[in-house]
């Protein structure tokens, strides 16, 4: 699928002018466009819900886009839930919790907030009884069936070797202790594979799915109300791969559900809790060569850095890169395009977006887009080398910018320190004022989390 930049030079030069790279830019017609793509090919099932996976891109603006667009959450820890609550106003049954090793403070937002909480292990269960934690109306397990995930005879994933889950025995078990504690409501979630660029995987996890919720229909007279497909979609990354197609996905969870769970008499809702889907193609990391080294291999040093993109220090993943401005055509032996690593200035030789990559020559000061970066990109950063993270912008539907996160300062990085000179009353009212914003909040918006807003029993 050919990669092109949802920005041009000159845009980019234009906020340049008020945001110095590196930046963040999201696409809001595109994010919206998959929310509705993806709504629309699970139409069929009057119950879908696409519950955002927060953890790919935590940024209230966004989110708020695909809340307007009917999307949920999946939350995993305390600081998500409290964000997507305090910022976006989600709460209830539009929040899944799917957490693992859950301390007590996460459970008791949890249900505060009145989330559907997703438990990973059978322990769990117990653990929450013992933390007098009610139990709620609505609850679901994680499932994790071992051995290798298998689509056409090729591995997928193995899902034996993941932390993630309960064994079909133990989710048995789980459901009576639950059924036990009042729930009325129960769902099945799992997550078995990851990035999976192709039409199949959906259909094949549900069909694993719902022929388990039949089996324990059966055995224990538990009726599943909800089937949580959670992410795992992927995109391509490579301009050589080509993008799955959302409707086929949709009807091929449909083939499975007409088969298995009609035929049984059995009515479900799907949920999923996509991230990289949904988000990945319509964020682009900005940024600007600054340098040019050539010894062993000729390297282009660029403002940003694996602390603000990781995925392809971590991982060796793949992000194309557009050079704004420039013939990105995939002309590969015209004499002026020239094989890079591109580099960030991390004391890590793993600090490369790009290694042995045909480019077009790059000169100081062009603009770098490296795609896909909307998923898994932003929130993955860190502060290594004390380097600090990108501000994060919207390119809003009528092509205004609008900055929805700032970037950090050297203040926000030396804002924990403790003990060093915090009695001196300056360093002190420096603090405060660095955290008005949340301060004025918090008096703005009183804590609409702090009682239980649900009655779940
Ligand atoms: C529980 C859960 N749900 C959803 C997601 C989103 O996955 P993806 O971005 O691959 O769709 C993740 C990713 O780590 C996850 O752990």
């Amino acid at each position: 699928m050919k990669k092109e930049p949802f920005i041009t030079l000159e845009q980019v030069k234009e906020i340049a002018k008020n945001y110095p790279t590196p930046f963040y830019i999201y696409d809001e017609k595109g994010i919206r466009e998959r929310a509705r793509a993806v709504n629309k090919a699970f139409s069929w099932n009057p119950g879908f819900k696409e519950y955002f996976a927060v953890k790919a891109t935590p940024t209230p603006k966004i989110i708020k886009i695909l809340k307007e667009e009917g999307c949920g959450v999946d939350c995993a820890t305390y600081t998500e839930l409290l964000l997507v609550n305090k910022f976006c106003k989600i709460e209830g049954d539009d929040i899944i919790f799917s957490s693992n090793v859950t301390p007590k403070e996460d459970f008791e937002l949890a249900y505060k907030l009145g989330a559907i909480i997703n438990f990973d292990d059978i322990s769990y269960i117990d653990y929450y009884k013992s933390l007098g934690i009610p139990f709620m109306k609505k609850m679901c397990c994680r499932y994790n069936p071992g051995g290798s995930f298998k689509i056409s005879g090729e591995i997928m994933g193995k899902p034996s070797e993941a932390k993630y889950g309960m064994t079909r025995e133990q989710i048995k078990q789980a459901y009576v202790k639950l059924r036990d504690e009042g729930v009325k409501e129960f769902g099945i979630h799992a997550f078995l594979a990851s990035a999976q660029n192709n039409n199949d995987y959906y259909p094949a996890l549900a069909r694993e799915l719902f022929n388990l919720i039949v089996e324990i229909k059966n055995e224990i007279g538990i009726e599943i109300s909800f089937v949580d497909l959670s992410g795992g979609i992927g995109i391509p990354y490579k301009p050589t791969e080509e993008p799955v197609d959302i409707n086929t996905i949709g009807q091929g969870v449909k083939r499975e559900y007409d088969e298995i769970l009609k035929k049984n008499g059995m009515e479900v809702s799907i949920y999923a809790e996509l991230g990289r889907y949904m988000l990945a193609e319509y964020g682009a990391l900005i940024t600007q060569a600054i340098q040019e080294k050539k010894i062993y291999k000729d390297y282009i040093g660029v403002d940003a850095c694996a602390a603000n993109l990781m995925r392809p220090s971590i991982y060796g993943a793949y992000h194309h890169i557009s050079v704004l401005g420039k013939n990105n055509e995939e002309n590969r032996d015209v004499v002026n395009w020239k094989t890079y690593d591109v580099i960030g200035g991390l004391c890590e030789n793993s600090d490369k977006f790009a290694i042995d990559r045909r480019l077009p020559k790059i000169d100081i000061g062009d603009y770098l887009f490296i795609h896909d970066a909307g998923a898994h990109g932003f929130s993955m950063g860190y502060n290594y080398n004390g380097k600090l993270r990108s501000a994060e912008l919207l390119l809003k539907e009528d092509r205004s910018v609008e900055m929805i996160r700032r970037a950090e300062t050297v203040d926000d990085y030396f804002a924990t320190l403790w003990g060093q000179s915090f009695l001196n009353a300056w360093e002190f009212f420096k603090y405060i004022w660095l955290k008005r914003e949340l301060i004025l909040i918090h008096f703005k918006e009183p804590t609409i989390w702090s009682e239980p807003l649900l009655v779940h029993k």
